[in-house]
C-alpha cells in the first residue's frame, strides 16, 4: 500500500465474518466479498473497482489541471500536499492563513483559492500591508467619508467594500499595526465596516485570505500581534515549504520558466546542462521561486549556446565533494564551512538567527566566520 496507495483492496472473508468485513471497509478497503468464491460475481466486483479507480484518477488529474491553470507548478510531495489542502478549502469560506518565506508562492496560492471558489467571478483584491503607510492603510481598507480628513474630497469606497462578494488577500498581515489589527478583527467578527469619518455600519460579504513570512505565534508571544486576531485568521493554516525543500520542483520550475523566457526573447535554448542542474540543486534559494525566476531570466539573457550552463546562472557550485576527501580534519572543516555559509544565506545574514539554527553562540559564529573567511553578505 505504501508503494501504491491508491490500490483498491477487496477483502474476501468467510461467510459468517460480517464484523470483520465491516471493519475492513472502515479501515479503507474498497469492498468485501463473502466466500464461497463465485467467479462471475467476483469478476463484476473487480471490474467495478477498476471503473471507480479510473474515475478517481481522472478526477485527480482534473484537479491538478485546475491548479496548473492558475500557473501553479509543483509535483513534489510537499507541494502536492499543499495543492490538496488548497483544493479542499477553496470551495469553503474558511479564513486561511498562508505561511511561507518570501517568494514561495503565497500570492499565487491565494489567487488559486479565489479562482477555485464560488466567488471566482467576483473581485480578488490584494493588499500588501507592509507597503502602505499605517495611516493610509485604514482608509485604503475601509474607505472614507467626504471631509474625514484633509484631502478627502469625496466619499470613497475602501478595498473591503470594493471586494464585495469576492476575496480580500491581506498580504504581510504581520506588518499591520496593532491598532488596525483591532479594526480588522471587528470586521471579521461582525462582517460590517465603518468608513473613516463615517458612522454607518456597512455589511460586507467577503472571504479573507492572509499571508505572512513572519512567525505570528512568536509575535503573539511578544504582544506585537493580537492573539484574538491570530486565531480568527488562522482557521486553516497552510505552510508553504521553501523551494530548497521541494527537490525535483526546482528543475521543473526552472525548465518551465526557461521555456517561457526563451520564447519571449526569441532565443533557441533547449534546456539546462547537467552542471547547471547541479548548481540549481545545490543553491539554497533564500528568495525562493521569485529568485529562481529571476536567475533563469538573466541566465537566458546571458546564454549564447543551446543550453544554459552553470556559468550562465552565476551560482557557486560546491565542488568540494569531488574528488572525495578522506582526511577527516578536512572533511569536518568542509562540512562546518558549508553548514555555516548555508545557514548565513538562509538567515539573510542575520547573525542571531544564524547562530541559533546552528546551535552555537554568536561569538563562536564570529570566530567560525573569521576562520573560513565568510562574510555576512557574500554567502
Ligand atoms: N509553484 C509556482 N509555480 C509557478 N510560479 C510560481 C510558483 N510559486 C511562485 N511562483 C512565482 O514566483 C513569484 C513569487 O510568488 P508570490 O506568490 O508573489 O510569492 P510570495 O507572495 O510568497 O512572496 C511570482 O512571480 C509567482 O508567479
Ligand atoms: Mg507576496
Amino acid at each position: 500500500m505504501l508503494l501504491a496507495p491508491r490500490t483498491k483492496v477487496i477483502v474476501i472473508t468467510g461467510n459468517d465474518e460480517k464484523e470483520n468485513s465491516l471493519k475492513a471497509i472502515e479501515m479503507g478497503a474498497h469492498d468485501f466479498y463473502h466466500k464461497p468464491i463465485d467467479d462471475e460475481i467476483l469478476t463484476v466486483i473487480v471490474n467495478r473497482a477498476f471503473v471507480i479507480a479510473n474515475i478517481e484518477r481522472e478526477n485527480e488529474s482534473l484537479k491538478n489541471f485546475s491548479l496548473a491553470s492558475n500557473g501553479f507548478i509543483g509535483t513534489s510531495p510537499e507541494m502536492q500536499h499543499v495543492c490538496r489542502l488548497v483544493e479542499r478549502i477553496a470551495p469553503t469560506d474558511v479564513t486561511t492563513l498562508l505561511l511561507g518565506e518570501s517568494g514561495t508562492g503565497k500570492e499565487v496560492l491565494a489567487r488559486a483559492i479565489h479562482n477555485q471558489s464560488s466567488r471566482a467571478n467576483k473581485p480578488f483584491i490584494a493588499i500588501n500591508c507592509a507597503s502602505i503607510p499605517e495611516n493610509l492603510l485604514e482608509s485604503e481598507l475601509f474607505g472614507y467619508e467626504k471631509g474625514a480628513f484633509t484631502g478627502a474630497n469625496k466619499t470613497t469606497e475602501g478595498k473591503i467594500e470594493f471586494a464585495g462578494g469576492g476575496t480580500l488577500f491581506l498580504d504581510e498581515i504581520g506588518d499591520m499595526s496593532y491598532s488596525l489589527q483591532a479594526k480588522i478583527l471587528r470586521f471579521l467578527q461582525e462582517k460590517v465596516i465603518t468608513r473613516v469619518g463615517g458612522r454607518k455600519d456597512i455589511p460586507v460579504d467577503i472571504r479573507i485570505v492572509c499571508a505572512t513570512h513572519q512567525d505570528l505565534q512568536n509575535m503573539v508571544a511578544d504582544k506585537s500581534f493580537r492573539e484574538d486576531l491570530f486565531y480568527r485568521i488562522s482557521e486553516i493554516t497552510i505552510n508553504i515549504p521553501p523551494l530548497r525543500e521541494r527537490g525535483e520542483d526546482i528543475v521543473l520550475l526552472a525548465r518551465t520558466f526557461l521555456q517561457l523566457d526563451a520564447k519571449q526573447m526569441g532565443k533557441r535554448i533547449t534546456g539546462l546542462s547537467d552542471e547547471a542542474i547541479e548548481a540549481l540543486m545545490q543553491h539554497s534559494w533564500p528568495g525562493n521561486v521569485r529568485e529562481l525566476q529571476n536567475k533563469i531570466k538573466s541566465a537566458a539573457i546571458m546564454c549564447d549556446s543551446k543550453q544554459i550552463n552553470a556559468s550562465d546562472l552565476s551560482l557557486k557550485v560546491n565542488t568540494s565533494q569531488l574528488p572525495i576527501e578522506l582526511n577527516l580534519k578536512k572533511v569536518r572543516e568542509d562540512a562546518e564551512k558549508y553548514a555555516v555559509s548555508r545557514a548565513i544565506s538562509l538567515c539573510n545574514g542575520n547573525i542571531s538567527n544564524t547562530a541559533s539554527i546552528l546551535g552555537i553562540t554568536r561569538p563562536t559564529l564570529y570566530s567560525l566566520m573569521e576562520k573560513y573567511a565568510l562574510q555576512k553578505e557574500s554567502v
